[in-house]
């Protein structure tokens, strides 16, 4: 285990315990949840297990959380597991004969499974069937072996990065929202109550307009935020407070951060604006494309900062105002 592994054990554990366990205690997505109240409530009526679903989107949003809420409302097991952990046929034929009737497994970052782990999943996920292989060459023959039903719940923050065949499979396919800042508040109130930590509304209220619209960050804040209270405050979360602590952690009244900022002013003040392929400005940033891509990026779409255009990413006329940057005529036909 690396010492970066030791030193993030505390705050996994806290995450687990801030996760709601039941749909009401979710805030938020009711498209996703009045939809998935009736796959659970149809699934029980008929013994069955859950159809196969998929969740997407940006990092944080709770597409790990729904599924261990699926599996407490239909009162199953789930077996946690991700696409890279994934090397072989092998691994997945074993998960997959472990598994009880109408159990269900999670695979995280699914788009990362190899195609022949894939293409076993294929028959798993509709027939309940595993096709083994047994012997070479022209004596080679494939065996089917029965599953127990079982309910596959795939997560992925890139959707286009999974085959269709893949995709195809699945009953239902969610897509997951930013949060409003009622939902968000909600989220903070009740975490505050599971960290015996008493915050003003106003001040949970605020946090939630600094949370880029997502519960994982939101929480994470509360956290930091809890810390400065204890030490600074009696534990008490007041604007005060609330507001010296975001100063120091350098999140902003949008709630963007450093790395934000930084994909900002790369566009603008090295690239003119843009457009400007992602590469460039990763290197440029001295930072890595995929996690500006799924990390920063789909907030800053979002707040309409940025367009994605086919020759690259493209600064708006926001992101100028917000750095205080005036625009250019040649520049401001981009916009
Ligand atoms: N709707 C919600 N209500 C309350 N808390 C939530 C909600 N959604 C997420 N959370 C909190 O945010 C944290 C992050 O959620 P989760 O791990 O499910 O996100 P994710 O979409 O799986 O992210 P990743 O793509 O990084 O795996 C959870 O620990 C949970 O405490
Ligand atoms: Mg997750």
């Amino acid at each position: 285990m690396t010492s970066q592994e030791t030193t993030q054990i505390p705050e996994d554990t806290l995450e687990q315990s801030l996760r709601p366990k039941r749909i009401t205690d979710f805030s938020g997505q009711p498209v996703i949840k009045r939809n998935l109240s009736i796959l659970i409530q149809a699934s029980k009526n008929r013994n069955e297990p859950v159809d196969h679903v998929l969740f997407y989107g940006p990092p944080g949003l709770g597409k790990t959380t729904l599924a261990a809420v699926i599996a407490s409302e239909m009162g199953v097991n789930i077996r946690m597991t991700s696409g890279p952990a994934i090397e072989r046929s092998g691994d997945l034929a074993a998960v997959l004969t472990s598994l009880e009737e109408n159990d269900i497994l999670f695979i995280d970052e699914i788009h990362r499974l190899n195609k022949t782990v894939e293409e076993t999943l294929y028959p798993a996920m509709e027939d309940y069937a595993l096709d083994i292989v047994v012997g070479k060459g022209p004596a080679a023959r494939t065996l089917r072996l029965d599953l127990p039903k079982f309910t596959l719940i795939g997560a992925t923050t890139r959707i286009g990065a999974i085959a269709s065949p893949l995709r195809d499979r699945f009953g239902a396919v969610y897509r997951l929202q930013f949060y409003d800042e009622s939902d968000l508040k909600n989220i903070i109130m009740r975490s505050a109550k599971i960290l015996h930590v008493s915050i003003t509304k106003e001040a949970a209220q605020e946090l939630a307009q600094r949370s880029r619209k997502t519960p994982r960050i939101a929480n994470r804040l509360l956290r930091r935020v809890r810390d400065f209270a204890e030490i600074e405050n009696k534990g008490v979360i007041d604007e005060t407070i609330l507001h010296k602590a975001l100063d120091i952690l350098e999140v902003d009244s949008l709630g963007l951060d450093h790395q934000d900022r930084q994909y900002l002013k790369t566009i603008i003040e090295k690239f003119n604006g843009g457009p400007v392929g992602i590469d460039t400005i990763a290197t440029t940033m001295a930072d890595d494309a995929t996690s500006i891509e799924e990390v920063a990026e789909p907030f800053l779409l979002q707040l309409g900062f940025v367009k994605r255009t086919k020759q690259g990413r493209v600064a708006t006329k926001k992101a100028f105002e917000y750095l205080g940057v005036k625009a250019k005529s040649s520049q401001k036909s981009l916009f």
